[in-house]
């Protein structure tokens, strides 16, 4: 039986993995679950400006340091902590300090591209995609960019339509095929979560 399980959330960028993944999280005892957003593993943007950092397509798989999440994930599989990086969107660089992360029996990570990466995917017991309709995904994510990234309407269109769009075509949507369960409309759909959970449970109480 396996000591820790590892299930990865993908979906595209305002699909509800933020709430699929929480909801999961949650169920659990603090010390059974934990959640790693790949989003944390944005790259140091050296030697740019502010403007030129707005720029930078954060949709394709360059933009995130997974060598990085890949030893932090095989850490926590292995029962060691780890520091995850913290990531703020308003000036698209890295924040001071880190986050510790402890080793946990159910280890859930979410991200648009972590089934896209081929050394990532492979990490994962249980691979989950949340599948929202377009319309929906970019209606979330035009109100949390400007509720919550500090971003005007004019920015988050050009950035879709130049990047967000493309290569959520490219890289997110087909990495679907590699899902174990879909999810639906996101992280509303309490049947499928429900079901999830129980999965998860028959995991921990077999371990026992
Ligand atoms: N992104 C950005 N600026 C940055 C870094 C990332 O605009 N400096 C955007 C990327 O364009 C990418 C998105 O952040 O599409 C990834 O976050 P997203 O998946 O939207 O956030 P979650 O809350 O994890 O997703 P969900 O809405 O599904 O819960």
């Amino acid at each position: 039986m396996k000591d820790c399980i590892l299930v990865g959330v993908a979906g595209g960028s305002g699909s509800g993995k933020t709430t699929v993944a929480n909801n999961l999280v949650k169920t659990f005892r603090a010390e059974d679950a934990v959640l790693v957003e790949q989003d944390a593993y944005y790259r140091e943007l050296v030697n740019m400006s502010f403007e030129e950092r707005a720029t930078v397509n954060f949709d394709h798989p360059d933009s995130i340091e997974f060598e990085l999440l890949k030893e932090h994930l095989i850490s926590l599989k292995n029962k060691r902590a780890i520091d995850r990086p913290i990531y703020d969107f308003t000036t698209h660089s890295r924040k001071e300090g880190v986050i510790k992360i402890n080793p946990s029996k159910i280890v859930i990570v979410e991200g648009i591209l972590i089934f896209a990466v081929p050394e990532i995917r492979e990490l994962f017991d249980m691979k989950i995609f949340v599948d929202t309709d377009a319309d929906e995904m970019i209606l979330r994510r035009i109100e949390r960019d400007m509720n919550e990234r500090g971003r005007s309407f004019a920015s988050i269109k050009n950035q879709y339509l130049t990047t967000v769009k493309p290569m959520f075509l490219e890289f997110c949507e087909s990495s679907k095929r590699y899902a174990d369960i879909i999810i639906p409309r996101g992280g509303e759909n309490k049947i499928a979560i429900d079901m999830v959970v129980s999965t998860l449970k028959r995991y921990l109480n077999q371990e026992k």
